[in-house]
């Protein structure tokens, strides 16, 4: 997301009851969940169980208490890790940025709640610029398994609407924080009809 060096070893602050090692638990998700419900939503259970709370409460909170929150325990990033300024995104996106993944995809079988069409006139102008307008134009899956928008959206969609959101760690690509939550649920809906191999 900011374009640093991974952090050097496993999060002190990251819970015995987790099962995950090395910079990975260092994100916000890894603790907190694609869904921001922590132990209420997704990662109530599994293999990224942690039995910490989600952030959607914080919403309240000032944006000086969160960047407090981010340099002492149990988060103490360092200015190295996320500097001034990005705390002050990071207030925005807890305040501002989160939504209620519940509201617009199904809890029980995991299906967008949107407009596929629309979420295709989407897709195909903007995304397919980079990932194809097929969705293989990118393929970050193992030899002969497709890893690509469509793939993800099935298997884990609160982290796809995540990232067209918010964009993903690393990668040189758009966002749509610009635009209501219906577009990027849309574009979620369609994306669950793309190919899977
Ligand atoms: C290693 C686990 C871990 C990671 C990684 C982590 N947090 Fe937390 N976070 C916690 C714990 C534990 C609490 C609860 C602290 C408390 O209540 O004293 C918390 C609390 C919070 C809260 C306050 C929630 C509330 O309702 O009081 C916010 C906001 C928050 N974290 C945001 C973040 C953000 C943003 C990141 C990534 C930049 C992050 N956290 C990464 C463990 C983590
Ligand atoms: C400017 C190029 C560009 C555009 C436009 C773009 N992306 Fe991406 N996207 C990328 C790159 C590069 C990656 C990283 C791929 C990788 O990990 O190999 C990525 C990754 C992703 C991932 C994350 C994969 C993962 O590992 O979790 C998702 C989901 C995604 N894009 C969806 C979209 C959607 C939906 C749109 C349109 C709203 C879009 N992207 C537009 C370049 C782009």
């Amino acid at each position: 997301m900011l374009d640093r060096e991974e952090p050097q070893g496993t999060n002190p602050a990251y819970p015995s009851t987790g099962k995950r090692k090395g910079a990975t638990t260092w994100r916000c998700v890894e603790c907190h969940g694609w869904d921001y419900k922590g132990k209420d939503g997704l990662y109530g259970e599994g293999e990224r169980y942690t039995g910490v709370k989600g952030i959607q409460a914080a919403t309240r909170m000032p944006s000086e208490a969160i960047s407090k929150l981010m340099r002492s325990g149990p988060h103490n990033y360092t200015s190295e890790m996320i500097r001034d300024e990005e705390l002050d995104w990071l207030a925005a996106f807890i305040r501002e940025g989160q939504h209620d993944t519940d509201l617009v995809i199904h809890p029980a079988t995991d299906t967008a709640k949107g407009d596929a069409e629309r979420g295709a006139a989407i897709f195909q102008t903007v995304c397919a610029t980079c990932h194809g307008f097929d969705d293989r134009l990118l393929d970050w899956g193992e030899p002969g398994d497709l890893g690509s928008v469509g793939t993800e959206a099935r298997q884990l969609p609160a982290e796809v609407l995540h990232k067209i959101r918010n964009a993903h760690p690393g990668a040189a690509m758009v966002n749509l924080r610009a635009f209501p939550l219906q577009d990027a649920v849309d574009v979620l809906t369609y994306a669950q009809t793309l190919p899977a191999e």
